[in-house]
């Protein structure tokens, strides 16, 4: 079964690699499609690769990389069994902020990665991924605060390069991954969410 998931996703990286439904693949050396296995229970999504994830092909390899990184291991979270993507798969110039056409343009290979390795929790990363599943939040409001959407749990996180700006917001990011911690072992309760109406648009939900 997973030999079919797998080459499902083998296929959908080759197709992102020589994706040009952007103006973003003129500019790259790699795209970024995501890594790791296929049957992970948790999926991480970062916002757009940066310098070093462009030079690799492979995401979260840079600074902020090395802080989630840090932030796994303290927590006993194995990089290796997680997957790791992005919402936009080739890197923004100077690491500008993704235009909507870009992530509208790059959201469905997301939302097929989603469906292939169908995690048991999603950890959006920042605004850009969070704002996928949480419209019209904030972040500084939302931040590690679980939520179930038909059976999924999703658990919005600042962004390790907005943590390595501004260090005041260690502390939280500390605790919120904690609290992570005690999700994925199952000793927290998480009620089913119920939408208000708007949320039917977004792409996770
Ligand atoms: N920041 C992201 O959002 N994604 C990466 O892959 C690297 C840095």
């Amino acid at each position: 079964m997973n030999t079919n998931r797998n080459q499902a996703l083998e296929s959908l990286y080759r197709e992102v690699q020589q994706c040009t439904r952007c103006v973003l693949h003129t500019g790259r050396t790699f795209a970024v499609p995501g890594a790791g296995p296929i049957d992970a229970d948790i999926m991480f999504i970062g916002e757009a690769p940066g310098f070093h994830e462009d030079q690799q092909g492979i995401p979260f390899v840079g600074r902020a990389g090395q802080f989630l990184n840090e932030l796994l291991e303290k927590n006993g979270i194995d990089r290796k069994k997680v997957y790791i993507g992005n919402v936009i798969k080739c890197r923004p110039p100077g690491n500008r902020e993704p235009k909507q056409e870009e992530v509208d343009a790059c959201l469905p290979y997301l939302e097929r990665q989603i469906e292939l390795v169908n995690p048991k929790v999603i950890v959006t990363l920042g605004r850009y991924s969070m704002a996928l599943a949480y419209k019209d939040e904030k972040i500084s409001v939302i931040h590690g605060q679980p939520r179930k959407v038909s059976g999924r749990i999703y658990f919005p996180m600042y962004h390790p390069a907005a943590i390595l700006r501004q260090p005041s917001l260690t502390p939280i990011a500390e605790a919120d991954f904690a609290l992570l911690r005690n999700v994925l072992a199952g000793n927290v309760e998480i009620e089913e969410f119920a939408p208000p109406p708007q949320v039917e648009q977004l792409a996770f939900f």
